[in-house]
Formats: C-alpha cells, sequence, structure tokens
C-alpha cells in the first residue's frame, strides 16, 4: 500500500520542523523539502497536501523565496502558514503589505467556524503570531475566516480549490487550538486516512531491513547514543547476529558510560548481535597530549575515531553493509531536505570512513525526529535511561575539558558530571532540562581546605533549555541545588577548589565549551 505523504516546503522560517512533527502527530507521514525544490519532483510524489511554512523575507521584495502559481493549481489541497498565507495570497493576486504595528505573541483570534480549517475550533482562541506584513486584500475567490483586533485576515480560503492560509502559527504550543486546526488540514481537507503509526513503523523496518540485508554481513559503529542505539536494536531484531557492533570507548566518555553500553549490549545484554569493545583510552590520550585547539582537538578525536573503526572492520573482513544512526534533522541540516541549509561539521550524515569495505549504507532511522526515535527505543525495550539520554557529543569530553586533555583532567570532570548528574535528577529536573553536565576550565586558582593552601582547578556548570540546540538559555536551577552540587565536588573531587555556574545563553555562547 502506497505510503500517504504530506509535503512541507520550506521558505526558511523558525518553527519548519515543528509543523513535520505537527503533521506526524495526525499519523500523517510528512517529509520538508525546500521552496527551491522542482515542482515536477513534488508533483512526482503525489503527496496528499502541501503545507507552506513561515520565512523571514517579504513576499513583495525582489528577490524574496516563492513559488509559482502552478502549486496551486495542482488540485492538491494547500496550507499557507504565515509567510505561506502571505506568500498564497500575493502570488494568487491579493495584497500584502508592511503592517503600521508588528504583531508578536499570543493574540486572541476570532474564527469562522464554518471553515472546515476550524471545525471544532473554539470562536475564540488564542494563537501565536510573528509577523511584519500581513494581507491587506484578499486573493480574488478567497474570503477571510479569522480576524484579530489588529489583523483582518488571520485566516483566508478559497474552499472550491482547497486553498487555506494562515497568518499565525497553528505549529507551536502556544496556539492552544491549533493541532486541531493541522488535524483539520490533512485528516478532512487532505482527506489522509492517518495510518503512519509507530509500531508500524517498527515491523515495516524489520521486514524492509531483512529483505535488502538477505544472508548479508552488517556493521555498525555504535556510540552509546541514542541514535545509534536504537538504529543497532533495529538492526539486531531483524537480522540478529550477521550484525557487529564495534564500540569505540575513546576514554573521553561520561564516568561508567563504556560499562554500561557493554552491559547492555556485550556478550551479557539483551541483544543478539556480536559485540566488539575497543578500549583505545590510551591512544587517544596520547593523540591529543599538548593540543589546546579546539578545532584540532575535534579534528584529532574524529580521525582517531576513523582509524581504529577501520583497523576493527579490517579484522571483521568485507560486510555488505554499513549502518548509519542518521536522523531526520541530521538530513535537514545538512542541506539535504529543508531550506535551512547549515551544514554542522558534527552532523555525521555521510560521515563514515569510506576505506572500509562494504556496500551499501543502510540508515534505518533516517525519516524520524528524535522524539520518534526514542518512541521507537522504548518500543524495542531499550532501557530509559539509554532513550531519554541527553545529547553528548561525538567528541565527548575532548570538547568539556578546555585546553589540553589528560587522563587526570579527564577522571576530574567525569567525577563532577557525575555528582551534577545525581543532584539534578535528585532534584527530580533531569527531564525538564534539555541539557546539562560540567566542563573543565583550564583555570587553577588560589583556596583553602582544611589548613591547607590548595591550587586547583574550577569547574563550570552548564544546563540550557532549549528547543532545537540551535539557541539556548541557561536554566534556572534553586540556588540549593548548586549549594549542594558545589559541596559534593569540592569535597569529593580531588583536584577542585572552585565550582562556577554558566548563565550565558546561546548566542552569544555555545552549549558546548569548545
Ligand atoms: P553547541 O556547542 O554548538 O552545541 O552549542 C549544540 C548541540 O550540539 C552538540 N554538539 C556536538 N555533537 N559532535 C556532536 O555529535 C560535536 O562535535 C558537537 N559539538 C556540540 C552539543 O552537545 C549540543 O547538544
Amino acid at each position: 500500500m502506497k505510503k500517504e505523504l504530506v509535503v512541507v516546503i520550506d521558505f526558511g522560517g523558525q518553527y519548519n520542523q515543528l509543523v513535520a512533527r505537527r503533521v506526524r502527530e495526525c499519523n500523517v507521514y510528512c517529509e520538508i523539502y525546500s521552496y527551491k525544490t522542482d515542482l515536477d519532483k513534488i508533483k512526482a510524489m503525489d503527496p496528499k497536501g502541501i503545507i507552506l511554512t513561515g520565512g523571514p523575507s517579504s513576499c513583495y521584495e525582489e528577490g524574496a523565496a516563492t513559488c509559482s502559481e502552478e502549486l496551486f493549481n495542482l488540485g492538491i489541497p494547500v496550507l499557507g502558514l504565515c509567510y505561506g498565507a502571505q506568500l498564497m495570497s500575493h502570488v494568487l493576486g491579493g495584497r500584502v503589505e508592511r503592517a503600521a504595528v508588528r504583531e508578536y505573541g499570543r493574540t486572541e483570534v476570532k474564527v469562522d467556524k464554518t471553515s472546515a480549517l476550524f471545525a471544532d475550533v473554539s470562536e475564540n482562541t488564542i494563537c501565536w503570531m510573528s509577523h511584519f506584513d500581513y494581507i491587506s486584500k484578499l486573493a480574488p475567490g478567497f474570503r477571510a475566516v479569522a480576524s484579530t483586533e489588529n489583523c483582518p485576515v488571520a485566516a483566508a480560503e478559497c474552499a472550491e480549490r482547497k486553498l487555506y492560509a494562515i497568518q499565525f502559527h497553528p505549529e507551536v504550543l502556544h496556539t492552544t487550538e491549533g493541532s486541531k486546526m493541522l488535524y483539520n488540514f490533512v485528516r478532512n481537507i487532505c482527506g489522509c486516512c492517518g495510518d503512519w503509526r509507530m509500531d508500524s513503523f517498527v515491523e515495516e523496518s524489520v521486514k524492509a531491513i531483512r529483505e535488502k540485508v538477505g544472508s548479508g554481513k552488517v556493521l555498525c559503529a555504535l556510540s552509546g547514543g541514542v541514535d545509534s542505539s536504537v538504529a543497532a536494536v533495529l538492526l539486531s531484531k531483524a537480522v540478529g547476529e550477521q550484525l557487529t557492533c564495534v564500540f569505540v570507548d575513546h576514554g573521553l566518555l561520561r564516568k561508567d558510560e563504556g560499562d554500561e553500553v557493554e552491559a547492555i549490549f556485550g556478550p551479557e545484554g539483551n541483544y543478539d548481535l556480536n559485540f566488539i569493545r575497543v578500549n583505545a583510552q590510551e591512544r587517544f590520550y596520547n593523540k591529543l597530549a599538548g593540543e589546546t585547539a579546539p578545532e584540532t582537538k575535534r579534528k584529532i578525536i574524529g580521525e582517531e575515531f576513523i582509524r581504529v573503526f577501520e583497523e576493527e572492520a579490517k579484522k571483521i573482513g568485507a560486510v555488505d553493509f554499513l549502518v548509519q544512526g542518521t536522523i531526520y534533522p541530521d538530513v535537514v541540516e545538512s542541506g539535504l531536505g529543508g531550506e535551512s541549509a547549515v551544514i554542522k561539521s558534527h552532523h555525521n550524515v555521510g560521515g563514515l570512513p569510506d576505506c572500509v569495505d562494504f556496500k551499501e549504507i543502510i540508515e534505518p532511522l533516517r525519516d524520524l525526529f528524535k522524539d520518534e526515535v526514542r518512541k521507537v527505543g522504548l518500543e524495542l525495550g531499550i532501557p530509559e535511561k539509554l532513550v531519554f539520554r541527553q545529547p553528548f557529543p561525538g567528541p565527548g569530553l575532548g570538547v568539556r575539558i578546555i585546553g589540553d586533555v589528560t587522563a587526570e583532567k579527564v577522571r576530574i570532570v567525569q567525577e563532577a558530571d557525575a555528582i551534577y548528574r545525581e543532584e539534578i535528577a535528585n532534584a527530580g529536573l533531569d527531564r525538564s532540562i534539555n541539557q546539562y553536565f560540567a566542563a573543565l576550565t583550564n583555570m587553577r586558582s588560589v583556596g583553602v581546605m582544611g589548613d591547607e593552601r590548595t591550587y586547583d582547578y574550577a569547574i563550570a556548570l552548564r544546563a540550557v533549555h532549549t528547543i532545537d540546540f540551535m539557541t539556548a538559555e541557561a536554566a534556572e536551577i534553586p540556588f540549593a541545588v548548586l549549594q549542594t552540587v558545589m559541596s559534593r565536588i569540592i569535597n569529593e573531587v580531588r583536584g577542585v577548589n572552585r565550582v562556577f555556574y554558566d548563565l550565558t545563553s546561546k548566542p552569544p555562547g555555545t552549549i558546548e565549551f569548545e
């Protein structure tokens, strides 16, 4: 049976991945494509609906992101959101202008309940606005179906052509009934039956992997992170011992993490697979000795990782498939999907050794968002601790030790970080803070402990709230919790006599220290 698809066309707005997630929450599969994507390519996908996202431009300006009129004549329902709504009006002969006042934030909107878009939505509802421009004249054939105090056309429709425009953002949670509006569009207006589900994902993936792999040999680089773990378990479920997982312990993992990964995936663990742990700690420390430049350290760690992995792969001999834990945001952010074409050096799309002898790459999670990957992980019976693990950078503690890395510094930051994590969990804050960790500053200072003068390191504590990890704010941790963490670190971790809490947001700071 053909999978139902809704296409999200990305005009560079900040909530675009959210739009896709909300659609998937309606059990409808959807993918994001840049507005530059050829219309024929979109047509060939035969989507049941098209959603145009927000974006930073003004549609009437020269060079602004645009789309062809033909898009609206395909007979496929189209929903424009914010910039997408303005663009639809502009392209179809309406007028869009700069508003006298910018409308921003929670706003009460009055909707026309006779519109299919607003079925079951309250007549007066709260929405999230963020726009300079507004639709000052409707395109021919359209009627306004929602308004706010400052915005006469908060939504418009041409129901005969199944074209809908919403000035606000139904995809963000502040729009209290936004999910309902998107549901109305994809399920009622586009007529999707909504058969995209995570449990069918596991079943279908296992089947597809078995068909593809046959009796072939599969190799997977396991990091212990959520994505590679879920990918590995999925493969193990599909092809059992045809799969070999190589786990490189580079000595820059968090305290006890190497053993935890081994306990889950190793011979005593729960899965049917071949597990190889490579203890390469010393190798990495030697390579890193004396190196202080952040990017060079990253490069050294990345390259050494590939060398170690290659050596192991050579021992195994030729394999047929290499597994990668690429997930959908990696694909989008690598410029292969949507419009936000920022290529981050730390995304692992296509990033594994080409000198390892394999025929094909398998990326079983390529279509999933992080929360969907987590759902799959739970479904596959992976321990919650691993499934809800916070993001951890590939170069590990290498980027959390400012300056040169030594085994001693790794010990210090591991112990401090373990205490910090334990106390955050004790305070019940572990699920509400998106990322938190201890880092070792390269600063030593004078202190006094007992009757002795000390000259020891300072630990920095970081904790951030973030949605997309592109921007972040320091989390407000109760002072008493910080004090407990501080006193435990100073008492229990040899070599530390000061603890700082980092208040910096991103930008201007980054989340990691290097
Ligand atoms: P920054 O420090 O850029 O981090 O604000 C944003 C997010 O990315 C993670 N991060 C990395 N992940 N390899 C990775 O796999 C890396 O080199 C790397 N550097 C940063 C970071 O932990 C945060 O979640």
